[in-house]
């Protein structure tokens, strides 16, 4: 079904308020694609009609949910890049060893689609943990939680079970075969690696009073989808949820330059983070 130009600016505000993606005019295609079954579920005629059904029933709660679920993207794969691994286990992990910190290690994936990023944390940090004497202790302390928009996307990554097709995506078989089991037609993370992680729905725009402070923040191909400005409030949401001297991790391509000047760079295994000033 075609979008007008006027449905498609009224969808634009609206999904650009709910949950910060902002779709360009090249995106109506996205929208036509993405809409089509949650216009034949609703029995709407139209986009239009649609957008009157979200904005003005006892539903509305409900439909933005399914709006977000059809909009947001959940592309997303285990070691992705590698490097952030890499910069865990050679530089971060031993730097709070060596510094003697004592306190919990606070981590966060937001944006963790269906957990494939904090199960790869989780998976270094008990790997990490395994080279040393001490190791348990430090595994006690690290505290991981992933978070996202997507509910249905949270569900999967809670239960953290996979198709072969997700299983393929960046995981190796030595890995898969230590940390999943076979459960049917499907791979099932196994429960000493969930345990490591707190799964929560949490939309980056509504950050709740009191969450945080953490060590080291993922936040890896989400902000792509926003807009400069929303970029520039979520770095600084971020640096105040840091501790000093925390660390940032974004997607292959993106930086805080032109958005925040709180961070300092880092360069690792041919990736770069950031480190809060
Ligand atoms: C492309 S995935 C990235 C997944 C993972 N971080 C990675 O790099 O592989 C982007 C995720 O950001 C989430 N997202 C988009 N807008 C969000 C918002 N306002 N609050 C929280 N999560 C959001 C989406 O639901 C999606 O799961």
């Amino acid at each position: 079904m075609k979008i007008s130009q006027n449905e498609f600016d009224l969808f634009r505000r609206l999904i650009q308020e709910k949950c910060g993606i902002y779709l360009d005019n090249s995106k109506a295609y996205l929208l036509e694609n993405r809409f089509a079954r949650l216009i034949t579920e609703t029995g709407c005629k139209n986009f239009g009609d649609l957008y009157f059904m979200i904005k003005n029933t006892s539903r509305s709660k409900k439909l933005v949910n399914k709006m977000i679920e059809a909009v947001t993207t959940k592309e997303t794969l285990w070691f992705r890049d590698q490097y952030p691994y890499k910069a865990l286990v050679d530089i971060i992990f031993p730097n709070y060893i060596k510094a003697n910190q004592i306190s919990n290690i606070n981590i966060w994936s937001a944006g963790c689609s269906t957990g494939q990023e904090p199960y790869s944390i989780a998976i270094t940090t008990h790997e990490f943990c395994k080279t040393m004497a001490e190791g348990l202790n430090f595994q006690k302390r690290i505290s991981i939680i992933g978070t996202d928009i997507s509910e249905g996307a949270i569900e999967h990554a809670q239960i953290g079970e996979y198709d072969d097709i997700a299983i393929h995506r960046g995981l190796s078989t030595t890995r898969l075969n230590k940390y999943l089991y076979k459960n049917g037609k499907k791979w099932q993370v196994n429960d000493a690696i969930k345990k490591m992680i707190h799964f929560e729905y949490l939309n980056l725009l509504e950050l709740p009073p009191r969450f945080g402070p953490f060590d080291i923040v993922f936040i890896r191909n989400v902000m792509i989808y926003f807009s400069d400005e929303l970029k520039r409030k979520i770095l600084k949401n971020i640096a105040s949820v840091l501790n000093k001297g925390g660390y940032l991790f974004l997607g292959t391509g993106e930086t805080v330059q032109g958005y925040s000047n709180q961070f300092d760079y880092l360069k690792h295994a041919g990736g770069i983070f950031f480190q809060l000033k």
